[in-house]
């Protein structure tokens, strides 16, 4: 009865959510575990096309079970917003749908005090994506963040929340001059809130256990990625939360002996949204190729996505870090029409080699790619389902990142609907994915 985490290994936007809605027939429940609705999952079912902020894929997919563990941020407007949004597509969320009752909250001020924040940092700013992420968890780490059992104490709720407007409205006039919010208003907002999230509210970690004993099946729905994690990712440049397999237990409180696979997944090339160190970035008419085939875009906010290619020891850091028994690689197609494709087996730093990639960002800043060359294959490989009927070069391609980042490849997709997928049925991870 295996659970299961799917994790990404660069900079966010491989594919997560397509790999999460392709394996959800095997699992019953899908559970969030960090990050909120800075995350941008997008799973196309024939002609329609979804994007999930901060509900989990597995909604999609009637009779399964999602979670959004206490790990996750929750804007509750927002939530309420894409339940509503989901609705009118005829999703339906009845009994489905649970919400931890330790979740934080992000509320106003927090997305104020990033506005500020990130301005003031001029050209040292992350490029954060505006949602109030990081000062949440702020807030979470001070000790003074306002939870998701507290909407249901006006009493505690009214404390709380006063008291943080009166701190945060001190510091956003002090170091930002900026103007103060309202403290009655957010209050009001939450209580309207309240009412409607309640049926969903629940102690989702005993909830998960007692599904776990009734032989219910998890699968973990990673946000972000490993680079974009608190400690293992190119810091500051990264999101507040633990987008790891690490994360996937604290964010839920399943235990980590309940945690059985890893799947990392991983762009044949790179991308990466918003500021901070990328080796491999291309920006020339390669980068905009793979723009443009790649329909690199923000799913959250828009920004073009910075394009390169595929970071070997970024992908190897990744393996090791989230004990990721297997790779998915995704969007191969979108290389279908380089001649030559290069791939960074290492960096150079001033008079060294570096093979493994620094902790000091502002090395990885300053490193150049060593790059080996692989030929292209220059045919299409839209909705292959079988290796054996991929080009030659593209099998030799896979091979090679195969090796180099020392991890079996378990999947591999070429498109983005569910049956554009070649799936090695071999693998150890399917099998264990199957084990009943
Ligand atoms: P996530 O945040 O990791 O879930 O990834 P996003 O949804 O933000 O970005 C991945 C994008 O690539 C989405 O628009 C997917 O529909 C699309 N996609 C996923 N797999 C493939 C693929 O194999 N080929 C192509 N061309 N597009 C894909
Ligand atoms: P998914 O789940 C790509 C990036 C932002 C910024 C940094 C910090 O779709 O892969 P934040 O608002 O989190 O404080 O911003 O992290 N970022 C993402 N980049 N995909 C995401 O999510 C991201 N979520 C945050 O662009 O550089
Ligand atoms: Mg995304």
């Amino acid at each position: 009865m295996a659970n299961l985490a799917i994790v990404g290994t660069q900079w966010g936007d491989e594919g997560k959510g397509k790999i999460v809605d392709l394996l959800c027939e095997h699992f019953d429940v899908v559970a969030r575990y960090q990050g909120g609705h800075n995350a941008g999952h997008t799973v196309k079912i024939g002609e329609r096309q979804f994007v999930m902020h901060l509900i989990p894929s597995g909604i999609l997919h009637p009779g399964k079970f999602c979670v959004i563990g206490n790990g996750v941020v929750i804007d509750p407007e927002y939530l309420l917003n894409e339940m509503a949004q989901l609705e009118s597509l005829g999703i339906s969320f009845n009994g489905r749908l649970l919400i931890s009752n330790r979740a934080h909250l992000i509320l106003p001020y927090h997305r104020a005090v990033e506005k500020a924040a990130e301005e003031a940092l001029g050209d040292r700013k992350i490029g954060t994506t505006f949602r109030g992420i990081g000062p949440c968890y702020e807030d979470k780490a001070a000790r003074v963040g306002i939870r998701v059992c507290d909407l249901f104490y006006p009493e505690v709720l009214h404390e709380k929340v006063f008291a943080n407007v009166k701190t945060k409205n001190t510091l956003l006039a002090a170091l930002y001059h900026a103007e103060p919010l309202d403290a009655a208003s957010i209050y009001d907002s939450l209580q309207a809130v309240a009412d409607k999230l309640q049926p969903y509210v629940a102690d989702t970690a005993m909830w998960l256990d007692q599904a776990m004993k009734a032989g219910k099946r998890l699968l973990f729905e990673g946000a972000q990625a490993i680079h974009l994690d608190l400690d293992h990712g190119t810091y500051p440049f990264v999101t507040s939360s633990s987008a790891g397999s690490g994360g996937a237990l604290t964010g839920t409180g399943v235990a980590p002996t309940r945690l059985h696979g890893v799947i990392g997944v991983a762009k044949a090339y790179a991308t990466r949204v918003g500021g901070g160190p990328f080796p491999t970035e291309v920006k020339d008419a390669a980068g905009e190729e793979l723009r443009r085939r790649g329909y690199e875009y923000g799913a959250s906010t828009g920004r073009p996505r910075r394009c390169g290619w595929f970071d070997v020891p970024a992908v190897r850091y990744a393996r090791a870090i989230l004990g990721a028994d297997a790779l998915a690689i995704t969007k191969i197609d979108v290389l279908d029409v380089f001649k030559e494709i290069p791939v960074c087996v290492g960096y150079r730093y001033k008079n060294s080699d570096l093979k493994e990639m620094p902790a000091e960002t502002y090395v990885l800043a300053e490193a150049q790619p060593v790059y080996k060359n692989f030929p292209g294959w220059q045919k299409s490989t839209v909705g292959i389902t079988a290796l054996e009927s991929m080009p030659q070069a593209a099998q030799d391609y896979l091979k090679v990142l195969s090796e180099m980042t020392e991890a079996e490849i378990a999947m591999v997709s070429t498109g983005p609907e569910r049956n554009q997928t070649i799936v090695k049925e071999g693998s150890s991870i399917l099998k264990l994915i199957k084990k009943k």
